[in-house]
């Protein structure tokens, strides 16, 4: 695979993939190649048994300042149907492994719509989220009005997506739309963290917990969680839900083999 322009893509340690939006001199702008190279690296971590979760974060003043505005201005109607764009936020969001997001500053339009395809974000205190897209004359197209009416509620998505105005990471938390606020200069550290902890445990568990989540954002309670049962009598059969409970009963840790 060649090396990705627009990523910073650091080995796995510890079970983590770390990916770093790169393209400093437009905020992270989300153009074309940076998000073929996104899915393309998403679609690899997911081969590869060497990672166990996925870290996506950008720099300190933007995780993405939304998509390349230069480069939706050249489309028409015609142009952005069969924009690839689609297909590869389509790719993007089918990632079966936990993927963490670390945000700080700007995460606006295209920006907060990736950062809504993490499982879990963890943002600066100088995070701000928004859907500034209606400002422009359009609106949000990768799951602003969809994800975030589930995130924050419909009241605070309205007022996002109708105003363009962004939130703090302080709202952000208050409403649900991100689990913890850190001093900027570790955002990028606690993600790690958290996601070497996720990595540490049983990998099918992980994806089908993952799994189940989500699933609980698109049906209805009665089907969800006879999706979670399933889910959980699948994983009696795995090797690794013995070694989990064996370790526990003879006290060790236990060693996870994905099987
Ligand atoms: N697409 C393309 N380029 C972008 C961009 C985007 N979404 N967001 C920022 N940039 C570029 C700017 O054009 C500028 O490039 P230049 O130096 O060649 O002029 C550079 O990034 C720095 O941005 P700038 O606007 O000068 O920084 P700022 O600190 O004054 O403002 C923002 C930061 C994020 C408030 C502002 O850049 C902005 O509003 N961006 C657009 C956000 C948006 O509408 N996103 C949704 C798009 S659908």
């Amino acid at each position: 695979m060649a090396t990705p322009e627009y990523l910073r893509v650091t080995a796995p340690e510890s079970g983590v993939l770390t990916i770093e939006l790169y393209r400093p001199d437009s905020l992270n702008a989300l153009n074309t190649q940076m998000l073929e190279e996104l899915s393309a690296q998403l679609q690899r971590a997911q081969r590869d048994d060497a990672v166990g979760a996925i870290v996506l974060t950008g720099s300190e003043r933007a995780f993405a300042a939304g998509a390349d505005i230069r480069e939706m201005a050249a489309l028409d109607t015609v142009g952005v149907l069969k924009d690839a764009r689609v297909g590869y936020w389509q790719q993007i969001s089918a990632c079966r492994k936990p993927l963490v997001a670390a945000v700080n500053g700007f995460a606006l339009g295209g920006g907060c719509e990736l950062a809504m395809q993490a499982d879990i974000i963890i943002a600066g205190e100088n995070a701000r989220f928004g859907q500034p897209e209606i400002k422009l004359g359009i609106m949000p197209g990768a799951g602003g009005t969809q994800r975030l009416l589930r995130a924050v509620g419909k009241s605070l998505a309205m007022q996002m997506v109708l105003t363009g105005e962004p939130i703090n990471a302080e709202q952000a938390q208050a409403a649900g739309l991100i689990s913890e606020i850190t001093p900027p200069e570790f955002t990028l550290e606690r993600a790690q963290s958290i996601a070497r902890q996720i990595a540490a445990h049983a990998p099918l568990a992980v994806a089908l917990a993952k799994e189940a989540v989500l699933k609980a954002e698109d049906t209805d309670l009665a089907s969800g969680l006879l999706y979670e049962r399933k889910a959980f009598t699948l994983l009696a059969a795995t090797e690794d839900r013995n070694e989990g409970i064996n370790a526990f009963l003879e006290k060790r840790q236990p060693h996870f083999k994905g099987r």
